[in-house]
């Protein structure tokens, strides 16, 4: 097992690369089944989340070669044969679902595990088979798995209402509708950057959509979709976390610069929310640079859909508010009750209390370094922010939950000034072997 060890006291400086988004890498790779012969994919992240879900296509049959150097990913879907998504991959990642849609849309039926308990909140995927359904799918529950039939061996198509506008039942519904025997319109769909890339790599596929980014996706089915080479987006989560680190981290008046990034995905909430801490920042063609300031400001925010506040930049955004001059609020309208890094905060000396779906967080108070357990993958990389400034050394154990969404952190950050050390650890020591 491994975890990060953080010597703070350093500050951020230079420059941090953001990676390929994790968030529509995943659907890209899905889309890949959608046609026979291979797809190239470019700028695809050296994460667990995208080899786990490369292990999934294998199990369907497809061929997958990755170069994590080169960031490039080689699937020839063309002996895809076993419509069926596993248990065991499924319960290791909730985007393996994916596998719904693009198997019906591929072949008309599909046998993919439910992805079962997460670490928060229920996360239902009614949604996802309600949609189905209304595009024409019989839908069965069998020892825990979803059998999905297309009557004929082709959806109709159909007409969907979201509530609310899930991320991925809008990309599981498009997976599906692509190839429908007729016209699908989905209401309320969701707007994130990762749908409308996504959506665009089913376009230049051959796809007919209209209304990607809107509340409002029409689809005209067509008979065959052809493997294309699509470079993926950069990660809008990932930027949103580095212009975060660098506010809180950096000296105050030093530029830090980061690259390969996509700021126009940010969001006006989160651009907005950013502004009124008082830090300066500004966007160019790929890049943002961020000059951070000594007096940072309490901004409460509320998270919601896109272009709202992003969920997974709520808990960055609860230890940045620490650094403050004065007291916040952070309200989750989508995760409820995705607080579980909050107890842990606790042992870094943070004062933030969580009431129902809220934190509310004291600034003004240095954090102290403390051995502290990742609970989820933003929950871990507020612990390594708080580590960034805490008085001390910082142990952030389990750091598998890290490797899922970010790629090469402690590489990234040691370029960029901070002391920290991926370390090799044993979670329970062997009891001593009372014979001895
Ligand atoms: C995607 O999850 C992201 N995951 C999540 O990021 C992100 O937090 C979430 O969107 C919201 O932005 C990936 O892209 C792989 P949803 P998803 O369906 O698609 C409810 C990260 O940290 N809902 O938009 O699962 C649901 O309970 C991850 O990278 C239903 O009620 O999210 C939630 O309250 C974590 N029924 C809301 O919709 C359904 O059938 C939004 O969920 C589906 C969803």
């Amino acid at each position: 097992m491994d975890k990060f060890v953080i010597y703070g006291g350093n500050y951020l400086e230079g420059e941090l690369p953001v990676s390929g988004s994790k968030n529509t890498a995943l659907p890209l790779m899905a889309a890949s089944i959608l046609a026979d012969g291979t797809t190239v994919l470019e700028n695809i992240p050296n994460l667990q989340d995208v080899t786990t879900f490369a292990h999934v296509l294998r199990i369907l049959g497809a061929s997958v070669q990755f170069d994590p150097k080169e960031h490039r990913m080689h699937i020839d879907a063309s002996r895809v044969n076993f419509p069926e998504a596993p248990y065991e991959l499924v319960k290791k990642m909730r985007a393996s679902f994916y596998m719904l849609g693009a198997l019906l849309g591929r072949a008309g039926s599909a046998r993919v595990s439910l992805p079962g308990g997460c670490a928060w909140g229920p996360r239902p995927v009614n949604l996802h088979l309600e949609g189905m359904k209304a595009l024409g799918a019989e839908i069965d529950l069998d020892q825990g798995y979803v059998v999905a039939k297309a009557p004929g061996g082709r959806l109709t198509g159909g007409t969907f209402a979201l509530d609310p506008p899930s991320v991925g039942a809008t990309i599981n519904l498009l997976l599906a509708a692509v190839t429908a025997r007729g016209s699908s319109r989905i209401e309320n769909a969701a707007r994130e950057p990762d749908v409308i890339v996504f959506g665009e790599m089913l376009q230049q596929m051959g796809a007919k959509i209209e209304g990607l980014g809107s509340t409002i996706i029409e689809i005209e089915g067509v008979d065959a979709l052809k493997p294309i080479t699509f470079k993926n987006t950069p990660d809008r989560i990932e930027l949103g976390t580095f212009m975060i680190a660098a506010a809180m981290a950096g000296r105050p008046g030093d530029l830090i610069h980061i690259s390969n990034a996509a700021p126009e995905h940010l969001g006006e909430a989160f651009v907005d929310a950013f502004a009124r801490t008082g830090t300066k920042f500004s966007f160019g063609p790929g890049y943002v640079d961020v000059i951070p300031t000594d007096e940072i400001q309490p901004v409460s925010i509320e998270t919601a859909v896109y272009p709202g506040f992003p969920t997974d930049l709520q808990a960055q955004w609860t230890v940045f508010m620490t650094q403050a001059k004065g007291n916040s609020r952070i309200t989750d309208t989508i995760y409820t009750d995705r607080f579980a890094h909050i107890p842990e905060l606790h042992r870094m000396n943070v004062n933030a209390i969580v009431v129902g779906n809220q934190v509310v967080v004291a600034g003004n108070r240095p954090i102290k370094g403390a051995y502290v357990m990742s609970t989820d993958l933003r929950g871990s990389v507020s612990l390594v922010l708080a580590g960034l400034v805490a008085e001390g050394e910082t142990h952030v154990q389990r750091i598998y939950h890290l490797d899922r969404g970010y790629e090469n952190l402690e590489g990234k950050l040691s370029a960029a000034g901070i002391a920290v050390q991926r370390v090799a650890y044993q979670e329970f020591p062997d009891p001593v072997n009372e014979t001895a």
